[in-house]
């Protein structure tokens, strides 16, 4: 498993909750009725097929720059608004929240993907909600990840965690999937074909250079990259 991802798992405090975390990113898998359901590895998987985050690894990074926003919304409760939050339920929401994602998703042979057959009858909401009250989990964290699409899910933040959990969601797959969108007419512009499939790294670069040095820059950067050559 990445370090990174262990790292954020460590920060649980609850040993139990802890546990339980663990075993569903180790193993994001399900039985239905015998048949095994294993998708791609939490480390290689998208977070989505084109909003956000809709390149390998993905969904590795989606989760750990949703705990980094989550967490600074707890300290903003606490420090500056004084209030209470139950970080363990924020930590674990976080990391669970899409978790099943990779089930939903099949490796494209030009690199992108497709979808799953399991994802055109079941979503990852409902599956990982399920998941968890099968597991029998605390109420309280399956709210967290029941809530985590607000109001355009089946049930609004009820708690400051879930709020919390979904605000950062939210946060972190506007800031990727805008720039992912940016960087994709750049080259498009640049090169005259579009592409399907951009990392983050060379998405926010490319952003950033078209601010500073233009049309040039992006033009420079592209030519000879594989992008361009396409
Ligand atoms: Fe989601
Ligand atoms: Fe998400």
């Amino acid at each position: 498993m990445d370090p990174r991802l262990i790292e954020a798992i460590n920060k649980i405090r609850d040993e139990s909750l802890k546990e339980a975390v663990l075993d569903l990113v180790k193993e994001p898998s399900l039985n239905l009725s015998g048949a095994l359901y294993e998708g791609l590895r939490v480390e290689d998987s998208p977070a989505s097929l084109s909003r956000h985050h809709s390149y390998p690894g993905g969904l590795l990074e989606h989760i750990l720059s949703t705990l980094r926003i989550a967490l600074t919304l707890c300290d903003c409760v606490e420090e500056i608004y004084h209030g209470k939050v139950n970080r363990d339920l924020v930590i674990a929401g976080v990391i669970l929240h899409d978790i099943l994602k990779p089930l939903m998703y099949v490796a494209r042979d030009d690199g992108g993907y497709k979808s799953s057959p399991l994802s055109e009858r079941v979503d990852h909401l409902t599956l990982i909600t399920s998941e968890l009250v099968r597991r029998g989990l605390p109420l309280e964290i399956v709210h967290v990840v029941c809530a985590h699409h607000g109001d355009a899910g089946p049930i609004s933040p009820k708690t400051l965690e879930a709020l919390i959990c979904h605000v950062a969601d939210v946060a972190d797959s506007t800031l990727n999937g805008k720039v992912l969108r940016a960087a994709k007419y750049l080259i498009k512009e640049v090169t005259g074909q579009p592409v399907e499939v951009i990392d983050s790294k060379t998405a926010f670069e490319l952003v950033h250079l078209k601010a500073k040095e233009g049309w040039e820059g992006v033009r420079e950067a592209l030519t000879g990259s594989n992008l361009m050559e396409e």
